[in-house]
C-alpha cells in the first residue's frame, strides 16, 4: 500500500497509462448521467492564457472559446497522446506536456485563466494541487473548476461512504472531497458557483486577488 504522496502519484500514473485506452468511452457515460453541460460551462468562461491542469485526453477542447492560448499539462503520457491526437483532430494549437498538479512546472503568474476538470477527485494532494493553481495565476485570474463531490443530500452522502472504499481502491477516486474548501482557504474569491444532482457535481468560477 502506497504511503506518501510521490509513491501514491507515482501509483496513480500507473493506473492511467494503463486506462487510457478506455477512458474517453467510460466518460461519455457520466457526461451524460452526471455531468450535463459542466464542461461548456468551465470552459466558456475562460480567456486568454490558459493552463489546463491534467487535462487527460482533452476532452474539454472542443469548448474552448476561439482565441484562448491552451496548455495541458498532465501526469500520464498515453492520455497525453490521446489529447494531441484530438488537439490535432480539431485543428486546436494545444501546447501539451507530461507535469504533476501538485508541483506545477511552471513559473508564478503565467496564466489568466487555470482549468480543472473532474481531476480534483483522484489527485493525491488536492488541497497543494489548488495552491500551485493559484501560484501560476495571475493576480485576478481565474480559475475554473468542475468535479464531483461529497453530496449535500443525506441519502446520497450515506451511499457515497458506503462506496468511497471501493472507488479508491479500484479508480482511485475521492468520493468525499469538496475543492470549494480549500479555494476558499487559498483566499480565492468565488465569483459563481453551482451544485447539481443531489448536490454531487460542483462547479465554480474563482479569482485570484487583485
Ligand atoms: C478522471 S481523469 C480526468 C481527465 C480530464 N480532466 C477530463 O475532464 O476528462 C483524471 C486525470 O488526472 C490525471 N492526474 C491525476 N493525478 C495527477 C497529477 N498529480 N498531476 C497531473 N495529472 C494528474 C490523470 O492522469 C488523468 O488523466
Amino acid at each position: 500500500m502506497p504511503k506518501t504522496v510521490s509513491e501514491e502519484t507515482e501509483r496513480l500514473k500507473r493506473v492511467w497509462e494503463r486506462e487510457a485506452p478506455t477512458y474517453d468511452r467510460r466518460m461519455g457515460f457520466f457526461e451524460r448521467v452526471l455531468f450535463g453541460d459542466g464542461r461548456e460551462w468551465v470552459c466558456s468562461r475562460a480567456s486568454g492564457e490558459v493552463l489546463e491542469v491534467a487535462v487527460g485526453t482533452g476532452r474539454n477542447f472542443p469548448f474552448y472559446p476561439q482565441g484562448v492560448r491552451l496548455t495541458g499539462i498532465d501526469l500520464s503520457p498515453a492520455m497525453l497522446e490521446i489529447a494531441r491526437k484530438r488537439a490535432d483532430g480539431l485543428g486546436a494549437n494545444v501546447y501539451l506536456r507530461e507535469g504533476d498538479a501538485q508541483e506545477l512546472p511552471f513559473p508564478g503568474t503565467s496564466f489568466e485563466t487555470v482549468v480543472c476538470t473532474l481531476s480534483l477527485c483522484n489527485i493525491p494532494d488536492d488541497r497543494r494541487a489548488i495552491a500551485e493553481m493559484k501560484r501560476v495565476l495571475r493576480p485576478g485570474g481565474r480559475l475554473l473548476l468542475l468535479d464531483h463531490v461529497r453530496a449535500s443530500s443525506k441519502v446520497w452522502l450515506a451511499v457515497q461512504r458506503v462506496l468511497e472504499p471501493l472507488s479508491w481502491r479500484f479508480s482511485r477516486d475521492h468520493l468525499l472531497r469538496r475543492p470549494l474548501e480549500h479555494v476558499l482557504s487559498e483566499g480565492f474569491e468565488v465569483e459563481q458557483r453551482e451544485r447539481y444532482k443531489a448536490g454531487i457535481v460542483e462547479r465554480l468560477s474563482a479569482r485570484k486577488p487583485g
